[in-house]
């Protein structure tokens, strides 16, 4: 039998609900962070030199330099479906493979940008902060008049898994969707979503919603800057569930300070959090929430169990169920 000592030791950067944690029981060591870490906790970094697994949150960097600390290292596990906090070339270099979470928050994600989208639609900030101050007198025959879904062009950027969840939403509210991509989707599956291919600019100018859902990469940062903005309709409102970098914060001020669109309801930010003080926060036609995309109980809960066997399955020596790299496994032999 396995002492307890002689199993292999995981930093999880984070506390979580003990029950989401079961199945690594008697399989590993677990040293782990605060409930709300941005940073590796400094409690934690004594522990890197013998680390062999790294269960993380998105909030932290695996960089190089963390990498170099933790020579143990045989499997980093991501509670996300994104990994751009990870480095993974070096990764894959020192033969670590890298785990992630696809599929089980698609729909959450999906439900969050249809939530924000209907919610800046219908600018349901200022109506509701309207009625508590007191600024509901009367039915109003030209007040709170929001915008239209039924009929409307949303362009979706990003036509991946989530950005398919939400298109199917979508189509439920009578919206006609357009996407962009760098690749497209095979002509059978755009007959079945019923959703068009546009270059990216033509989707700026004619959306009337534009909701991201591409990875974050070094494509894809900035890709929404003042030229990109400029192009939207005046009446536009743009969603990110993505990721904050994807657009720049300065333009974005910009452009709902001076109208050039109409709203933005933003779960992610750059940076992230967002400071309390930042400008944005007092715009009426902006809406931030806390990186909330996956946030439900199941989702949450369905993360940690794919983390979990991402985790175990690199304990193990075995490949990852859901591995960024897979290659890395050419890379040992
Ligand atoms: C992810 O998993 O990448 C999401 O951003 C978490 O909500």
């Amino acid at each position: 039998m396995t002492g307890t000592s002689e199993l292999p030791l995981v930093i999880l950067t984070h506390s979580l609900p003990e029950e989401w944690l079961h199945s690594l029981e008697g399989h590993c060591r677990i040293v782990r962070g605060p409930w709300d870490a941005t940073y590796l906790d400094p409690s934690l970094e004594a522990y890197l030199d013998q680390a062999e697994g790294i269960f993380c949150m998105l909030t932290i960097k695996v960089d190089r330099n963390l990498l170099e600390r933790a020579p143990s290292l045989r499997v980093v596990s991501n509670m996300a479906v994104g990994y751009d906090n990870i480095d993974v070339p070096e990764c894959t270099r020192r033969g670590i493979p890298v785990g992630f979470t696809p599929g089980v928050l698609t729909d959450a994600t999906a439900d969050l940008a249809m939530a924000l989208l209907l919610t800046m639609a219908r600018r349901l900030p200022e109506a509701s902060q309207d009625a508590r101050g007191g600024r509901w007198k009367t039915w109003s025959p030209a007040g709170w008049l929001g915008a239209d879904l039924n009929g409307a062009t949303l362009g979706i950027v990003g036509m991946g898994k989530i950005g398919q969840a939400v298109t199917q939403r979508a189509r439920g509210f009578g919206l006609k969707v357009i996407y962009s991509d760098t690749s497209r989707l095979a002509s059978e599956m755009e007959q079945r979503l019923n959703v068009t291919w546009k270059p990216f600019e033509e989707l700026l100018e004619t959306s009337d919603f534009i909701s991201i859902h591409v990875p974050l990469t070094s494509q894809t940062r900035g890709l929404f800057g003042s030229h990109q903005l400029r192009l939207m309709k005046p009446t536009a409102i743009l969603i990110n569930t993505s990721r904050g970098p994807v657009v720049q914060t300065d333009a974005l001020l910009k452009a709902l300070q001076e109208n050039w669109i109409s709203g933005a309801a933003l779960d992610v930010t750059d940076p992230e959090p967002l400071p309390a003080n930042h400008p944005l926060y007092t715009l009426p036609n902006c809406l931030i929430v806390p990186h909330i995309g996956s946030a439900t109980r199941e989702t949450r809960r369905r993360m940690a169990e794919l983390a979990c066997q991402n985790l175990l399955a690199g304990l193990e020596n075995k490949p990852l169920p859901h591995c960024v790299n897979p290659e890395v496994y050419q890379v040992k032999q």
